[in-house]
């Protein structure tokens, strides 16, 4: 067991966790942010993707020492009243389903649009391709990334 200094959302905290345990039960259980979900737990599902330092990352396979003196931030630190681009483009076009898979899209998509604020399909298809939807909500996913950047780059109301 080791102390570990985590940035999360902008609050720094200090939790004891043993060198490689999964940043995603440090962020559940410690943190109680559970806008990261538990998918396959070995990095394809994309259930769990969070920022680290602004990039996507998937924290079920991340250590969490690896977190050390980085930016962590989960969806729910994307903003307190869902104002942010991508998640009003979400709500806009209701694109969640059962909505397990999402925090995952949306963080993808909020790491995506760091990098290309005007992405086409096939930007979004290989940004996204490894964030499994079992609802098959894909459609809905790509139109709301193509609102999202529209709505970070203020031409859409
Ligand atoms: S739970 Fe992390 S990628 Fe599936
Ligand atoms: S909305 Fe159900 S898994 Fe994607």
């Amino acid at each position: 067991m080791r102390r570990h200094r985590l940035t999360v959302n902008g609050e720094d905290h200090e939790v004891d966790a043993p060198d490689g345990e999964a940043l995603l039960w440090v962020l559940r259980e410690e943190l109680g942010l559970t806008g990261p979900k538990y998918g396959c737990g070995v990095g394809v599902c994309g259930a769990c993707v969070s920022l680290m330092d602004g990039r996507a990352v998937r924290p079920c396979v991340t250590a969490v020492e690896q977190a050390a003196g980085r930016r962590v931030t989960t969806v729910e630190g994307l903003s307190e009243d869902a104002g942010h681009p991508v998640q009003r483009a979400w709500l806009r076009l209701d694109v969640a389903q059962c909505g397990y898979c999402q925090p995952g899209q949306i963080m993808s998509t909020v790491a995506l649009l760091a990098e290309n604020p005007d992405p086409d399909d096939r930007d979004i298809d290989e940004a996204l391709r490894d964030n499994v939807c079992r609802c098959g909500t894909y459609r809905r996913v790509r139109e709301a990334v193509r609102l999202a950047a529209r709505l970070a780059r203020g031409e859409a109301g």
